[in-house]
């Protein structure tokens, strides 16, 4: 995808956005308009071809002026673009004008995300598959300022970091393991310059990782950790650590899945995908904050190396830990992955990101991500980042009641309630016990990471990228 900056029309095709009591200039769009052929509710397309020189206008409609706002453009800009990909057109304008309710800068952002993400397939498997890449000229009135085109730029590596994170959880588990997952990173790192670091399996156990070795080792793909490191603010003591769920694939283990729970399990490295795009986007945009990006990742997996129920295991905070359940595995990986991000990298504040428990699509759908935290403030903060995006958080309570639940009865801590009561809770607070004191956001993908259905023009079915726009606004 190419994006310019343009005061004219550029191509022979133009998408023209338009609010329902808008009178276009055009005519012939204007009489069809009157004439009722086409009503410009929101997201509704006219494609109108000029009959003296085929020139083409995709009219999109963006609803009632009053109620608008980015995200309803977003959407409308979205359907345009998928118009546009199936008419197969390589080169267009979208007329992006200011008006009262939307600014050039709110368009031109919007107009990037929902061009890039919106039109995304996962069809490199496909034998008759048509590559299609667009060439977009943003055309409006007025000067085109440094602030425009340093706001394209930022749009387009934030979109870049999201198709990353959906090319890397889509792929299948035969493809990406723990290995060729670290691999796709260090080149990733090389490519846009940060600091990258791969622990192996030996160097897993010697840290006391047990946790993680647990889950990892009965996989012939053995485990890894991956750090990225981005020290944006070298004057600042404060560093986040942002730490991704990466199970390349999740069998369940003993405690193995049914067939179609298990069918989609390449999915389980959505917190990985989305802290690698995240990581692409800060270090391009060069923000000016210390990132430490951490991936536990490995495979749970069946062999006579696997880890049982009823093992007890330890863990690189110290604590032992029963395990009731090896389908738990995620809050084991990640645990060692929070210890060693502050005990080695002594990050501040801590957010992690996992597709971690079913239970989280009981209560919320595949419509918002839940969070578990221990911080008031930095949720507040999160949900403000959330605002100007389509991603959705919904806090879960954290009553004392709820830590019973992950009690051990012979070791300090149960990985899972055989229960099942509040399990996206308790799920939480286990990484909870190994957050020391540090402020801690867990943020529960497994409704939001990976699609079934198309939930708007912006999410295809499969990986999806979340919570990535949000987790860059925190930052920024
Ligand atoms: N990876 C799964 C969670 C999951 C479920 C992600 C559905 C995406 C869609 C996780 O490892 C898991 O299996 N969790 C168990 C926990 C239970 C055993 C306490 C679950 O949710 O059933
Ligand atoms: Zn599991
Ligand atoms: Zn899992």
């Amino acid at each position: 995808m190419i994006y310019t900056l343009s005061n004219s029309v550029e191509f022979d095709t133009v998408v023209l956005p338009i609010y329902q009591e808008e009178n276009p200039e055009n005519e012939f769009i204007s009489s069809i308009i009157n004439k009722e052929i086409f009503t410009p509710k929101l997201k509704e397309i006219y494609v109108y071809i000029n009959p003296i020189n085929f020139n083409r206008t995709i009219v999109v409609g963006l609803g009632e002026k009053d109620k608008i706002d980015a995200n309803k453009f977003m959407m409308a800009i979205a359907k345009a673009a998928k118009e546009a990909k199936k008419l197969e057109i390589g080169k267009y304008s979208v007329v992006a004008e200011n008006d009262d309710k939307l600014s050039v800068i709110d368009k031109l952002s919007a107009i990037v995300q929902a061009t890039s993400l919106g039109i995304y397939e996962f069809n490199k498997y496909k034998s008759d598959k048509k590559e299609y890449t667009t060439e977009i000229s943003i055309q409006f009135e007025g000067e085109i300022t440094t602030e425009l085109t340093e706001t394209l730029k930022e749009e387009i590596n934030i979109a870049e970091g999201i198709l990353i994170a959906r090319d890397l959880v889509n792929e299948p588990a035969n493809v990406i393991y723990p290995e060729s997952l670290a691999n796709r990173v260090v080149e990733l790192s090389e490519k846009i310059g940060v600091e990258v670091e791969v622990f192996d399996h030996e160097q897993i156990q010697e840290m006391g990782m047990d946790a993680l070795w647990s889950v990892g080792k009965g996989s012939c793909y053995l485990p890894r950790l991956i750090v990225m490191r981005h020290m944006g603010n070298p004057d600042s003591d404060e560093v986040f650590g942002i730490i991704g769920k990466g199970l390349t694939y999740d069998t369940g283990g003993y405690s193995i899945k049914p067939t179609n729970s298990m069918a989609n399990m390449k999915s389980d490295m959505g917190g990985a995908g989305a802290v690698i795009g995240l990581m692409n986007a800060v270090v391009k945009n060069n923000i000016k904050q210390n990132v430490i990006v951490v991936v536990a990742a490995a495979e749970n997996a069946i062999s006579e190396n696997s880890y049982k129920p009823g093992d007890i295991i330890g863990s690189m905070g110290g604590k032992t830990i029963e395990v009731l359940n090896t389908d738990a595995e995620g809050r084991l990986t990640l645990v060692d992955a929070v210890t060693y991000a502050i005990r080695k990298e002594n990050v501040t504040k801590i957010i992690d990101i996992a597709t971690l428990t079913g239970a989280v699509l009981v209560a919320l759908g595949d419509v918002a991500t839940g969070v578990v935290t221990n911080d008031d403030e930095f949720y507040s903060q999160l949900v403000e980042a959330s605002t100007t995006t389509d991603e959705k958080f919904w806090q879960l309570p954290v009553f004392e009641e709820y830590k019973e639940l992950i009690k051990g009865k012979i070791a300090d801590l149960a990985n899972s309630n055989t229960n099942r009561l509040a399990g996206s809770i308790t799920a939480g607070l286990f990484i909870g016990e190994f957050v020391e004191d540090k402020p801690w956001l867990h943020l529960d993908i497994a409704g939001t990471g990976w699609a079934e259905r198309t939930i708007s023009e912006m999410t295809p079915k499969g990986a999806t990228g979340t919570p990535i726009k949000t987790l860059y606004n925190l930052l920024k």
